[in-house]
């Protein structure tokens, strides 16, 4: 069997014969909406490449937001956002991204159309896909699924696979220097502040993120849910949230708190009043690194939020949020991978949902947890704009 070098370098690193196959590929659909939602959807493609064991051919994510309008999503190359070759290294023996150029083109790409409709169970879903394992249709080098992103196919996989698919994007450099830049802009709004205070100066001084979903949209969205799942800690007002934040227990004050909201609510300057004595909100105009942002797309502005937040000493999102889920999510890797050395009250990379009372008054503490099967938990959420 021919083995086709999908790229250069990385393709000998590791054990390429027991990996997934380089000579079978899987092609999908534009990726669209929101980052979380296309975070969700590029691992589903992925983890569907994996069970076909085919190469995924590198997909096209969305720069824009516009889903309703096909013509302005704006496809923008994944690795515009993510690294190409080291999301193979990391997940290599797992998954497999390749380029158009490794086809030989020697058939025809064979269109897998999948099922919809409310008689489209998830089991006729995947014994749609085993069919695509064996004879004849396993022949076809290219297999193309045609029609929806696949954020909307149905899901097959554990909460652990996704993990270790998200485990693999790693943002571009570009993005993680913007991303350097605001949080260290972050860190030293907060050495001013404790040197004012105490005296002492504070080199890498920490911060909490909030991810806070107040906006008009979100808080119609919240409320339809509330109702429908008769769950009342789904909405969280600003009030809500900055009382949560203030009762959080061990937390060492005064404290920077960066605001991941929406554009929307850049122009309210109410968000940053109320906050009780020893908290010092700021969001992206404030903290003066708006230019920073603005200079790029939808998706890539999420992703710098994303990163901030994924680097912030403690975060604090709503549970219903998939944005702030994905976050927690890879928090909850993060402490993993690093093992539980620390005992006792050690903030470091804690996560807490503002939505949900836990102690003291404050959030609830919150660890995604891994062996959950579905990932419909944190991916229900649709359009949902991210921070
Ligand atoms: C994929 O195919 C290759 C080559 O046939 C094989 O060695 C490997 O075990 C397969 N991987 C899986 C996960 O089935
Ligand atoms: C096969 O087709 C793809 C996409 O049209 C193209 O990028 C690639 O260069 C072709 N490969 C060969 C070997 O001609």
């Amino acid at each position: 069997m021919p083995l086709y070098r999908v790229y250069g370098p990385s393709a000998s690193i590791g054990h390429s014969h027991l990996g997934v196959r380089r000579d079978k590929f899987l092609e999908v659909p534009q990726i669209v909406w929101g980052l979380n939602n296309q975070k969700i959807a590029f691992a589903r493609a992925c983890l569907t490449a994996r069970m076909l064991n085919r190469t995924l051919l590198m997909p096209t994510l969305s720069a824009s937001l516009f889903y309703k309008e096909i013509d302005r999503l704006d496809p923008i190359a994944f690795d515009k956002i993510f690294k190409f070759d080291t999301f193979n290294s990391l997940c290599n023996g797992f998954i497999q991204l390749g380029h158009f150029s490794a086809l030989s083109n020697l058939t025809a790409p064979f269109e897998l159309r999948k099922g919809s409709g409310r008689k489209w169970s998830v089991e006729r879903d995947l014994e749609q896909l085993e069919q695509f394992i064996k004879d004849p249709l396993d022949k076809f080098e290219v297999i193309r699924v045609v029609g929806k992103n696949p954020f909307l196919w149905h899901d097959h996989w554990p909460v652990k696979d996704y993990a270790k698919v998200f485990e693999c994007l790693v943002v571009v450099d570009e993005i993680a220097d913007e991303t350097t830049k605001v949080v260290s802009k972050i860190r030293e709004r907060g050495s001013s502040l404790i040197l004012k205070s105490d005296g002492a100066i504070q080199t890498n001084t920490p911060f909490v993120a909030v991810h806070m979903r107040i906006e008009k949209d979100w808080m119609i969205h919240c409320k339809k849910l509330e109702q429908r799942s008769k769950i009342t800690q789904i909405c969280s007002s600003k009030v809500e949230i900055i009382n949560r934040v203030a009762h959080i227990n061990g937390l060492r004050k005064p404290v920077v708190v960066y605001l991941a909201v929406a554009d929307s609510l850049l122009e309210d300057s109410s968000l940053l009043s109320g906050w009780n004595e020893g908290f010092y909100p700021f969001e992206k105009k404030k903290l003066g690194v708006w230019e920073i942002y603005n200079k790029y797309p939808y998706l890539i502005q999420s992703a710098i939020d994303y990163e901030v937040c994924m680097r912030a000493d403690v975060f604090v999102g709503n549970s219903f949020s998939t944005f702030s889920s994905l976050i927690v999510l890879q928090r909850t890797q993060k402490i993993m991978g690093m093992g539980s050395t620390s005992s006792g009250m050690n903030l470091k990379w804690a996560s807490y949902a503002y939505n949900i009372l836990g102690e003291y008054e404050g959030p609830r503490r919150w660890i995604t947890n891994m062996l959950d099967l579905s990932l419909n938990a944190i991916s229900y959420g649709s359009n949902n704009i991210s921070c």
